[in-house]
């Protein structure tokens, strides 16, 4: 799609994966490989992520956040580490700046912590995904609730202000105690945000290629989910996600829903990017040590699409006051205002966003936009 504007907007974040794991866990299809024996393999790939990033030149010179996910950044061994942190750190030298890190609590510790911070990472988030042990184990994560929790306090113990944890429902054999000593936890811990994501089947997990399907639950646990934080003090901004504070919504997770720019680098990365007045969804192919950036082309009714999609996820919806997005309610006005019939949708200062019964059904509604 062309932008009459002839300057491209610029790159607002920039996501980094790693991709090796100890261990694979059964719900999980993200680009990850068991982490390989021989680390010239790893150090080969953070060559690889080097070059890419100088690839992009000053074109990164604006970012105002970096998260480095996974797979599992913290399974790098302090050499590796290092380098990560070393090529990254020019971006960071800016005031204000969101620089986050994916860990497994198995492989924290204090030396890892403190080079993230001495590198300016200012952010960390956890994947803990339940604090019931045995839950932990028919998942197939490595670690128990006690690995979790001094994983935790020794993040803590290093300084680090800013935490987010993830969490999963909807899982084999969960039940609503579980969820409830989950809740139980996170109120005592307190971290500064929290993802809580529902379980999806995904076709090339473990669990997926064995042909197994989401359980189907008698309770709602995302009812339980949203009224259990919400009582502890969190406010829901997104589907899945939950900040204590104002603050402590995460700058660089807004990127993906707000119509910003954003680069990926790594394999499976993805990004949204401007290159002459054209949008992009970019994906790095291939395997870990060989792989390139695949540019889909967007047309002006995908780009308009993509950023109702995104939009819509959160719970403040799209601004339309903002001139980018001024043209997507004129473009999808009739049908904009047909859901606000409806009541899944409704206009709010400015802002279209879904009503309590529209965020239930989003997928439904998104549907009618294609
Ligand atoms: C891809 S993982 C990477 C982070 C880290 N390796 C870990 O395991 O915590 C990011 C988060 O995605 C969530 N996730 C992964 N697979 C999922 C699935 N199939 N359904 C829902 N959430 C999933 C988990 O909560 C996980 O913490
Ligand atoms: S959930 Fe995290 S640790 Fe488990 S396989 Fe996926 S990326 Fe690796």
């Amino acid at each position: 799609m062309r932008n009459s504007n002839l300057k491209d907007r610029k790159i607002n974040s920039l996501y980094v994966h790693i991709p090796f794991c100890e261990h694979i866990c059964f719900y999980c299809d993200f680009v990850k490989v068991k982490k390989p024996e021989d680390p010239k393999v790893i150090e080969k790939y953070l060559d690889k992520l080097k070059n890419e990033l100088s690839e992009y030149g000053d074109r990164l010179n604006d970012i105002q956040s970096i998260y480095i996910g996974g797979g599992t950044p913290s399974c790098l061994n302090l050499e590796q580490t290092i380098i990560m942190c070393e090529m990254l750190f020019k971006y960071s030298q800016k005031p204000n700046f969101e620089y986050s890190i994916e860990l497994n609590p198995e492989s924290v510790t204090k030396e890892k912590l403190e080079i993230y911070k001495k590198y300016n990472i200012n952010r960390i988030s956890m994947g803990v995904q339940s604090f019931d042990n045995d839950l932990l184990k028919k998942i197939g994560r490595i670690h128990d609730n006690s690995i979790a929790i001094n994983a935790y306090k020794l993040i803590r113990e290093v300084g680090f202000e800013n935490v987010s944890i993830d969490l999963m429902y909807n899982l084999y054999d969960q039940t609503k105690e579980s969820i409830n000593v989950d809740l139980s936890y996170i109120k005592e811990l307190k971290p500064d945000h929290i993802s809580w994501y529902s379980l999806i089947m995904k076709e090339k997990s473990v669990w997926g290629r064995k042909n197994m399907k989401v359980p189907e639950n008698d309770e709602l646990f995302d009812e339980i989910v949203n009224e259990g934080l919400k009582e502890i003090g969190y406010t829901r901004y997104e589907i899945s996600n939950y900040a204590l504070g104002e603050k402590n919504k995460s700058y660089h997770n807004m990127t993906y829903w707000n119509n910003s720019i954003f680069a990926g680098v790594g394999i499976g990365a993805t990004g949204f990017e401007q290159i002459n007045g054209k949008y992009f969804l970019t994906r790095n192919e291939g395997n870990i040590l060989n792989y390139k950036k695949d540019f889909e082309e967007l047309s002006q009714e995908d780009y308009y699409f993509q950023i109702i999609m995104m939009g819509l996820r959160l719970v403040d919806g799209i601004d339309i006051s903002i001139e980018i997005n001024k043209d997507i309610y004129e473009f999808y006005k009739e049908k904009i205002n047909q859901k606000i019939n409806e009541n899944l949708l409704e206009l709010v200062n400015n802002n279209i966003k879904c009503t309590e019964r529209g965020f239930n059904i989003l997928n439904e509604i998104l549907i009618d936009f294609l």
